[in-house]
């Protein structure tokens, strides 16, 4: 499902839902909430690994989130197949492992997507190589991973939402 103009609830997905998942679910809540429209929306991350359950984000991230003004407040969970599949319209794997990891787990394949399959930088790539297309994990690397992540995840996210409500910008009466 690429049209996003129906999406109402988005699950983020990485391996250990501390790094980047839990930014791409605040960073959703925030721009969200800015534009007026964050009630109308279902926004959840989880893992596909299990290391971290019940753990909030990592500080790394944290910290990122915090210098560009979004608090995160979820705490890691492990995707859960029997009701995350038909709880969300969307899918949404920061890279390919994480993709087929939930293809695996029988996501259908209509709800799975890369998330940077709406980046408008990516989409811009003249060249559409597939790994552009995946958020890298910073869990390993230095402090520039994270700034490299927020800066995806942000650009991202507000492209997502331009597509989300491109006619129904406000909530209503
Ligand atoms: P994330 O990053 O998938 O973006 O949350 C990672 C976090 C933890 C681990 C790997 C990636 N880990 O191996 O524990």
């Amino acid at each position: 499902m690429s049209d996003l103009s129906r999406v109402r609830s988005v699950l983020f997905v990485c391996l250990g839902n501390i790094c980047r998942s839990p930014l791409a679910q605040g960073v959703m809540e925030e721009l969200s909430a800015q534009r007026g429209v964050r009630s109308l929306l279902t926004i959840e991350s989880c893992g596909t690994g299990a290391w971290h359950v019940g753990e909030p984000p990592d500080p790394r991230t944290v910290e990122v989130a915090q210098r560009n003004g979004v608090r995160l407040s979820s705490r890691a969970r492990q995707l859960a197949p029997a009701t995350d599949f038909a709880r969300f319209d969307l899918l949404l794997a920061m890279d390919r492992r994480n993709l087929s990891s939930i293809l695996r787990a029988g996501c259908p394949e209509h709800k799975a997507l890369l998330f940077r399959t709406f980046d408008p930088i990516a989409r811009a790539d003249p060249e559409n190589d597939p790994w552009n297309l995946e958020v890298p994990d910073p869990y390993h690397g230095g402090p520039a991973g994270f700034d490299d992540s927020f800066a995806m995840v942000h650009r991202t996210v507000q492209a997502m939402l331009d597509e989300m409500f491109a006619q129904d910008t406000t909530e209503g009466p």
